[in-house]
């Protein structure tokens, strides 16, 4: 069987590489060899074995009738959308890593997909290596799911776990996370929340069916945690990781991706370095976990083929999603609930006046400021309280 990879950096790569480390039992699931025939990519590779099937023209894949899988990992939304629309429309099964087109273009490429009997699969976008979005789609159907809330993000969570072991600043570990490849160049996407925000709008869009537009979900990244946060975090026994979190309200979904401070209790607490976990609350099931390999080559690459494999299975046969494009209004974050923990410089007196009856936390070698949690609130009414209080230095959520 033939297959055609769009874009060969670091995923695309994977593939062929997994496609070839487990030829053997690949072929036996299938039934046959998948073979990649031809690699777009801008690029020559001169002198590297890749060469011979690199093209630079995503018609001469759209227009082979022999192609009958196609993975596309060249990230991003253009040209990646036109070219996947392509495919999809030329009969042929697409099997994506990237996120920010699934998250933009999901349930229009799905719709696409179903008019012409084909398969757009993505379970690579959200969590590497890890099944989330077949358990999602296929396992999960008996339950509504009330809850979803996720590390999905592995450099930054490769980075709160060092800046929390090393007790080192923000920069230093962010310079670390890039030398050890895990952080982009510009690594934006990932520190800003950006990322893990596209991650959470495609599970949550998957679990109510209807299109969740990213742009609507309140996102805080880890870019402004300091060495002093972990020092408070440490005082109170707690981790900060950062959390995308969708909980159903109604008949709509509270959505938000922010840095918080977790307790040992807490499923997610334990999931460190770069491993992604997703816990999942159903009204008949309770809690699930999904935990494992949220990044990097070779498990990104593996959900991929997968994708592809199962693609393979079912040449003839487009397998239902349920994400219609109908948009869902999400339920304004002002009014999901939390406890806060604030730093300031204010006086004690202030704080009381304003915020009741907080808990005031000491941090180690931490003066001229006051650190304390408030009581749950909203976060409306922790805005409104936090505009009167002098200075605010930092806030983050405690779960
Ligand atoms: N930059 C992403 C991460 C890659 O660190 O999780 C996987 O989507």
């Amino acid at each position: 069987m033939k297959a055609a990879v769009m874009g060969y950096g670091t995923i695309g790569s994977g593939v062929v590489e997994v496609l070839e480390i487990n030829k053997d039992s690949i072929a036996k699931r299938v039934g046959d060899e998948i073979e990649v025939k031809y690699v777009l990519d801008l690029r020559e590779f001169e002198g590297d074995p890749i060469q011979k099937k690199i093209v630079h023209d995503y018609q001469v894949i759209a227009n082979d009738p022999e192609i009958r899988l196609v993975v596309e990992t060249m990230g991003g939304v253009e040209p990646a959308f036109t070219f996947v629309k392509a495919m999809l429309e030329a009969g042929k099964h697409v099997a994506t890593s990237n996120k920010a087109l699934v998250a933009e273009k999901g349930s229009e490429l799905i719709a696409i997909a179903k008019a012409h009997n084909v398969n757009f699969m993505f379970e690579a976008s959200v969590g590497g290596g890890i099944p989330i979005i077949r358990s999602i789609n296929r396992c999960l159907v008996a339950d509504v799911v009330e809850e979803i809330t996720g590390i999905l993000n592995g450099t930054t969570n490769y980075m709160m776990t060092k800046m929390t072991v090393e007790g080192s600043e923000f920069a230093d570990v962010l310079k670390d996370a890039q030398d050890k490849g895990y952080a982009e160049k510009d690594p934006t996407a990932d520190i800003e929340g950006y990322d893990a925000c596209r991650k959470i709008a495609i599970l949550t869009s998957l679990v109510c069916g209807q299109q969740v537009d990213y742009q609507d979900i309140p996102t805080e990244g880890i870019s402004k945690i300091t060495a002093v946060d972990i020092k408070y975090a440490k005082a109170m026994g707690r981790a900060i990781k950062l959390l995308a979190t969708s909980k159903k309200v109604g008949d709509s979904y509270s959505v938000m991706v922010a840095p918080c401070l977790l307790a040992p209790e807490h499923p997610l607490y334990s999931v460190n370095d770069v491993y992604n976990a997703v816990f999942v609350h159903g009204n008949v099931l309770g809690d699930a976990m999904f935990y494992g390999s949220g990044a990097g080559k070779l498990p990104t690459a593996s959900a991929v083929v997968v994708d592809m494999v199962e693609s393979a299975k079912h040449l003839d046969k487009h397998i239902p999603v349920e994400w219609h494009p109908e948009k869902l209004q999400l339920v304004d974050s002002g009014l999901s609930e939390n406890r806060f923990f604030v730093r300031t410089t204010a006086e004690e007196a202030a704080i009381k006046n304003i915020f009741g009856d907080v808990e005031f936390v000491k941090a180690e070698g931490v003066s001229g400021e006051i650190g304390f949690v408030t009581s749950v609130m909203t976060e409306a009414d922790y805005k409104v309280k936090a505009a009167e209080l002098s200075d605010v230095i930092q806030m983050i959520r405690v779960k």
